[in-house]
């Protein structure tokens, strides 16, 4: 596992952006994980501007979700489709056909569950998946004690992480959806590079737990260590308890 300490969010933003614009010089149409939350948003905003510039061409890109919540309304504004196409892929200038997710109202979520795990190989494998951390070590949305072999699945959010993303609800925790769709932690380590990008003074002690803890599903972000090509990205607050 590599770390990378930089100053701030932005210098964050920006390595990670570098890192996924030299993917795309490799290899243009790779398929990009990305995730929701806060922290990946300099990312989104440095690599929009590297595109704006010429800079990138992200034109054959691809983009895939992370995890999703069950059971918003279609069009929700916090769904992470809705999230993933304002933030990600409108502002890159793909098309709503180079971005696949998680049907999060299928009827039968469980065959949704499946299918999108299929997908994910189908189109052959997450070539750079950029990952947040929950202030309990989540990845995606697994939750602490998540199976480390887990696949894309349904889960249930704890009341931390309700109250964590409540802000993205006006505040209100009665409107965070209760279950979600997330890729597995055995989904998420067959990408072929992963980045956990980690900012702020809240994420110390995950991230201290992630790196420097044992590997253990009561963290899950620990499963980063049995990765061979993953790297951690964390401003100076983040990295203040390694
Ligand atoms: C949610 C997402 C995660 C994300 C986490 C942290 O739970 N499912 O993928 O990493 O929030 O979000 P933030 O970056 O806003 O702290």
């Amino acid at each position: 596992m590599e770390v990378v300490i930089v100053p701030d969010a932005a210098a964050g933003g920006e390595i990670v952006a570098q890192a996924v614009a030299a993917l795309l010089s490799r290899k243009p149409d790779a398929l990009l994980g990305v995730a929701t939350g806060s922290t990946p948003l300099p990312v989104y905003q440095a690599l929009a501007a590297k595109v704006r510039s010429g800079a990138v061409d992200a034109s054959r890109a691809r983009v895939c979700q992370l995890d999703e919540y069950v059971g918003l309304p279609a069009g929700h504004p916090e769904s992470y489709r809705s999230v993933v196409l304002r933030e990600v892929v409108e502002p890159l200038g793909l098309s709503a056909g180079s971005f696949m997710g998680p049907d999060g109202s299928a009827e039968d979520i469980l065959a949704a569950c499946a299918a999108y795990d299929a997908a994910l190989s189908a189109a052959g494998g997450v070539d750079l998946q950029l990952l947040g951390i929950g202030t309990d070590g989540h990845i995606g949305f697994n939750e602490p004690c998540s199976s480390l072999a887990s696949r894309t699945r349904i889960k249930t959010l704890t009341d931390q992480t309700r109250v964590d993303n409540a802000r993205f609800f006006g505040g209100d925790i009665e409107q965070v959806p209760h279950h979600v769709i997330t890729q597995g932690i055995g989904t998420i380590l067959e990408a072929r590079h992963l980045v956990l990008l980690a900012t702020g003074e809240g994420k110390a002690d995950a991230v201290a737990q992630t790196v420097e803890g044992p590997v253990a599903a009561v963290v899950p972000a620990s499963a980063l260590q049995l990765h061979q090509h993953a790297t951690v990205v964390v401003d100076e607050a983040a990295a203040s308890k390694l």
